[in-house]
């Protein structure tokens, strides 16, 4: 069985997805830093721009991400694990710099056909997933049991990406009103882009967060997923 989970920018999608996947004992499928993995990649191993990212290659996106190179893994004990060649890069990816380069490559056609690719290989090999995105309930897995899309007020974004501590060192910390700003433009970029864009679907059940702490939003997934089964 799979569960989507789709929202903007720190709308707290990864640690509902986390959480209720933890709970639920099924596998944690986050797409977003996949797309920050290939920016990554492409900087730091094929000394892209940021400005080359908007426009990379698609023969250096084939080389550089392709499956057998860029490997997503997650179990309970460690989390997610990104690793590129067999070296473990997860440490580097959630940073302003990557969330941005990540939204800025995340429009290319040939990046989001190498991570379909790795997305498929995961759903072969997984029976239980729940994944969080952009485009998990609308692109990815459309025929997912339970999708939920996320959302929550500006300014409560912003509260929590400032204090998501995973996502900082201490030398790059924004004020709240840098933050907004990125976050809004990266919201503008995921949802008026061609492929792929943040939408929520149709058959999706939305969940405002502003207000909830993050168990209430497990909680309240939980009850639609057990009232469903029920019925
Ligand atoms: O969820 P995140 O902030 O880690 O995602 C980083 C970027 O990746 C986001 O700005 C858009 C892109 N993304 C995407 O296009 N499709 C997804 N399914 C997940 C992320």
């Amino acid at each position: 069985m799979i569960i989507t989970i789709d929202g903007p920018s720190s709308s707290g999608k990864s640690s509902a997805a986390k959480l209720l996947a933890e709970t639920l004992g099924y596998y944690y499928y986050c797409s977003g830093l996949l797309y920050r993995a290939c920016a990554y990649i492409l900087k730091n191993h094929a000394d892209y721009s940021k400005s080359k990212l908007q426009n990379p290659n698609s023969s250096d996106v084939a080389l550089y991400c392709n499956y057998e190179r860029l490997r997503y893994g997650y179990d309970l004990n460690h989390g997610v694990r990104i690793l590129f060649d067999g070296i473990e890069i997860t440490a580097y990816l959630k940073t302003p710099e990557m969330d941005e380069c990540a939204s800025i490559i995340s429009v290319v056609d040939s990046v989001r056909i190498e991570i379909g690719i790795i997305q498929r290989h995961l759903a072969e090999q997984q029976r239980t997933i729940v994944a969080d995105g952009r485009d998990m309930g609308s692109v990815a897995f459309p025929n997912a049991a339970f999708k939920f899309f996320l959302t929550a007020s500006l300014e409560e974004r912003t509260r929590r990406a400032l204090a998501d501590s995973t996502r900082h060192s201490a030398h790059d910390k924004q004020t709240a009103q840098q933050e907004a700003q990125a976050i809004m433009t990266r919201d503008q970029r995921d949802t008026v882009r061609a492929n792929a864009p943040l939408v929520m679907p149709e058959d999706a059940i939305a969940i405002d967060s502003t207000d909830m702490t993050l168990q209430q939003v497990v909680d309240t997934m939980m009850a639609y997923i057990k009232a469903k089964k029920a019925a």
